[in-house]
């Protein structure tokens, strides 16, 4: 596959991208992709916060049972726990952000963590609920808020209500990129590749 390449609008010498999807829309299976062809890291918040769940870790303790029920974890503690991430980040030439912001009150705080915003381009992967559960009710990995339908409805519904007021929060910014995420996962990744050569 060829690099990503043209002209992606750039702060100074960085190269910021947010994902912005449901659940299943293919925002970590393409993040790690678009990263490594960006050269910036990848920062998935549902990673990290999974790995502290499974290490044991006082914000492991904190948040396990908002993953198990599919539930966002507080905004104020998200804010500081990404806050902190970005600034270990800071010098890395940008990031690709899967799963932050995810409220528009996590949006208005990352715009004061981050001069210039966390994103000089927000990529919303757009997906059908009904691919999600077919794709979540699919997946190998045994995560536990993937386990039941009634989770999965549950993080439908959240996304719906908490995440989903982002596409207009960042399309009035300008910002915002749609993407159907309805297609092959090489397609997908394309079009992704796509919407960042402005
Ligand atoms: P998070 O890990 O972000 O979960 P999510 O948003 O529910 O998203 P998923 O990881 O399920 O889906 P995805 O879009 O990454 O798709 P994927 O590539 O995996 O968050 C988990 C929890 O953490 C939240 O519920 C919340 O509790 C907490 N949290 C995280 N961030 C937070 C925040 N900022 N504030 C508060 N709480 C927060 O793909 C899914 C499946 O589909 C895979 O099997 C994949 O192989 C397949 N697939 C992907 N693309 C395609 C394609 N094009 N065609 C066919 N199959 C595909």
């Amino acid at each position: 596959m060829t690099p990503v390449t043209g002209t992606l609008r750039r702060i100074g010498t960085s190269t910021s991208v947010v994902l912005i999807g449901a659940p299943g829309s293919g925002k970590g299976t393409h993040g790690v992709v678009l990263a490594e062809r960006l050269g910036v890291p990848y920062l998935s918040t549902g990673d990290l916060l999974r790995d502290h769940v499974a290490r044991g870790t006082t914000l492991g303790r904190q948040v396990g049972a908002y993953l198990d029920r599919g539930e966002l974890v507080h905004d104020d503690l998200m804010v500081a726990v990404v806050g902190e991430r970005l600034a270990e980040l800071e010098g890395r030439g940008g990031h690709v952000l899967d799963g932050f912001p995810r409220t528009v009150a996590q949006a208005e705080a990352a715009e004061r963590l981050v001069p210039g915003g966390p994103a000089e381009v927000v990529v919303f992967l757009a997906l059908p609920d009904d691919v999600a559960r077919e794709r979540l009710a699919q997946r190998a990995d045994g995560r536990s808020d993937d386990a039941d339908g009634a989770t999965v409805e549950h993080r439908l519904e959240v996304f719906h209500v908490e995440t989903e007021p982002l596409v207009g929060f960042y399309r009035a910014r300008g910002l915002l990129r749609s993407v159907d995420a309805d297609q092959p996962p090489d397609a997908v990744l394309t079009a992704i590749e796509s919407v960042l050569r402005l």
